[in-house]
């Protein structure tokens, strides 16, 4: 274990301090475009950075419309609201993921439901979904598909592209088009992947995206929903903004809102960050590169991208033997300063979503116990001479 820490220190140019799992980088325009924002005296709401940073994103993604918000959870609640989940209803899900993307299902009223990941990808499994769907999926005169055991409708499927690694995102949708059930892709980790050169998070009805100071670039906290459906992003806007109809003095609100939006200091902060979105991927993938080299010779598994994709490697993985090896290299890193996490505890086995049906979730099962994530920022070598 020793040697493993030897090369992340010497891989991030530190041999002694403090390594972090994921550091935000601010190398750019980040004071520049801030300044000019408290110069402006546009702090809040309203200012030119939102619209500049959901132009910039827009044409980063290939999306067709994006509507900034002030985190991804938000995001994601809006995405399911307006995709048409309704209070008791169902939402399928993978029960490996950050608990973001669960709590949004129950903002909603509804219910996760958990299938199963794919051993290639960490997300969503097309195959599981599809054989979840035979034993338990019912279509009804409605033209909907309803869980024959609960007797409620599967209103969406949310997968989420794990760590960066696209889900097998067309097979997904194929699935989910079989079943008439709308297709929300959980993009928080994966800006700057594609699937067949197509951007996570633009094939389903909608995608969502997180800056959190955590993610590949950060606004601090931000989020952004992602939809090709002109409609859907103008009810977005609308509803993520009080539900306002504009007029210069008058307030009026047609529905029940939600104050939702960027504020303009962290779309500022967006802009500049956006401005080296590719240079940090550049930088990731080639850490990447030699973390898998490196592995090689430990006889550690490390994850490399899903065929048919390009991933940003936002946090790096090893997959150790079984969970013992898993809780000793935790123990090791972290007692010797270099931080190392392991993945989340399943959805499934949390308090509030418990008693939610759950398919066969072997594979859950098995990343669950032998998953480390490892230090991942972007190394910025001149950076860190200074
Ligand atoms: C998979 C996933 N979904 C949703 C979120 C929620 O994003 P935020 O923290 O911006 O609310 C995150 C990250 O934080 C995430 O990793």
């Amino acid at each position: 274990m020793e040697s493993i820490i030897s090369f992340i220190r010497s891989a991030f140019y530190e041999p002694e301090n403090f390594i972090p799992l994921h550091d935000p980088r601010f190398i750019g325009n980040e004071k520049q475009y801030l300044n000019e924002c408290i110069d402006s005296n546009f702090v809040s709401s309203v200012g030119e950075f939102v619209g500049r940073f959901e132009k910039m994103c827009a044409d980063y993604i290939g999306a067709k419309y994006v509507v900034a918000t002030m985190n991804g959870t938000s995001a994601l609640h809006i995405a399911l609201l307006l995709a048409g989940v309704k209070p008791c209803e169902e939402v399928i899900s993978q029960p490996l993921t950050f608990v973001a993307t669960t709590n949004a299902i129950s903002y909603i009223g509804a219910s996760p439901v958990f299938t199963d990941v794919n051993k290639e990808t960490m997300g969503l499994c097309p195959y599981k979904l599809r054989e979840f769907l035979q034993e338990f999926g019912e279509m009804r005169l409605d033209g909907y598909c309803y869980n024959k055991q609960t007797g409620k409708r599967f209103a969406a499927c949310v997968p989420m592209h794990t760590f960066g690694h696209p889900v097998i995102i067309d097979k997904l949708i194929e699935v989910c088009n079989e079943y008439n059930i709308p297709v929300i892709e959980d993009a928080a980790e994966s800006l700057g992947s594609y699937y067949k050169e197509r951007h996570t998070g633009t094939s389903g009805l909608f995608g969502i995206l997180s800056f959190n100071g955590n993610k590949v670039i950060t606004t601090g906290g931000g989020g952004m929903i992602l939809t090709n459906d002109e409609e859907l992003a103008k009810k977005a806007k609308h509803i993520t903004t009080t539900a306002k109809i504009p007029h210069s003095w008058e307030f009026f609100h047609d529905q029940i809102g939600y104050n939702y939006r960027m504020t303009n200091i962290q779309a500022a902060l967006g802009c500049a960050q956006i401005e080296n979105l590719d240079y940090f991927i550049e930088e990731k993938r080639q850490l990447a590169e030699r973390y898998k080299e490196f592995f090689k010779t430990k006889g550690i598994e490390f994850f490399t991208e899903p065929e048919n994709c390009k991933s940003n490697y936002w946090l790096n993985v090893i997959i150790m033997n079984n969970k013992q090896q898993r809780d000793e290299f935790l123990k090791y890193t972290n007692e010797h300063g270099v931080m190392t996490r392991p993945i989340w505890t399943l959805m499934n086995a949390l308090p509030a979503f418990s008693s939610c049906q759950c398919g066969n979730i072997d594979n859950a099962k098995y990343f669950e116990d032998r998953v480390v994530n490892i230090p991942s920022s972007v190394i910025i070598k001149d950076y860190f001479k200074n």
